[in-house]
């Protein structure tokens, strides 16, 4: 699954597509990729959207893991555009039934954070640390690399939020930071597939790269990494985690 339309469509492009399949306003591309059988679908965006998806892959596809790969906005000052994020624990940064429960937790479900399945988050780090080290120079160009200072992209891995905001207000990215400490990014859609993955007991995995600070230039760095970047990221660690 993922949240970008160009993502998306770089995998559908690298893969043998068997079957397509329109669901609920979204086509589902069923195949193989690298030999192995996936089902490749955009979300759309934010956390109702990523549920409809994800509950749509469990229950119709009989799909045994999803995989989230998209981009975030760095929470963690020490995180630079390009760094990627293997998500541990899955936080909804806008749950708020206090005081009622506890200001995150999620209702009836007695915690805040849902923890991603331990063997596809390493692998997955595995695939973004391959891909960083081996890849990454042939499917990006050295102007590319020098205009978003990419030379050092590292591989992190750390708790993200989601919640359906785009978060372009630095003061608002510190206050989640201070509100969620351990807490590297925010995007809008990951904690949703945690949440739907947990109900249905199917292990999952997100992974972001970071597009941008969630701060006042948010907005442009955003645009520019998906159209020039993001996409060469999503395919080639999907890639790799398949060859594991
Ligand atoms: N995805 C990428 N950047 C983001 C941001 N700043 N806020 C929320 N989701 C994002």
């Amino acid at each position: 699954m993922s949240a970008m339309r160009e993502e998306n469509a770089s995998i559908i492009e690298a893969m043998d597509v068997e079957d397509e399949h329109t669901i609920g306003s979204r086509t589902y591309y069923s195949g193989k990729l690298l030999g192995k059988s996936v089902v490749v679908v955009f979300s759309h965006w934010g956390k109702v959207a990523a549920s409809i998806t994800a509950t749509t892959l469990i229950n119709c596809f009989d799909v045994k893991e999803i995989i989230f790969t998209g981009v975030a906005g760095a929470i963690d000052s020490r995180l630079r555009v390009g760094d990627i994020v293997v998500g541990t624990d899955l936080y909804q940064h806008d749950m708020d039934a206090s005081p009622i429960i506890p200001r995150h937790e999620i209702p009836l479900l007695g915690r805040a954070a849902i923890a991603t399945g331990e063997s596809i988050r390493s692998k997955l780090a595995k695939a973004a640390g391959d891909f960083v080290s081996e890849d990454f120079s042939q499917h990006v160009s050295l102007d590319v690399v020098k205009a978003f200072k990419l030379e050092a992209a590292a591989v992190h891995q750390s708790a993200i939020a989601s919640g359906d905001q785009f978060v372009s207000v630095s003061a608002l990215a510190e206050e989640i930071g201070k509100r969620l400490p351990g807490v590297a990014c925010v995007e809008m859609e990951g904690a949703a597939v945690a949440q739907v993955c947990e109900s249905f007991n199917i292990p999952f995995g997100v992974i972001r790269t970071i597009s941008d600070g969630a701060d006042e230039s948010s907005e442009i760095d955003f645009q520019s990494f998906i159209s020039e970047v993001a996409r060469v990221y999503s395919l080639g660690i999907v890639k790799r985690y398949l060859m594991q």
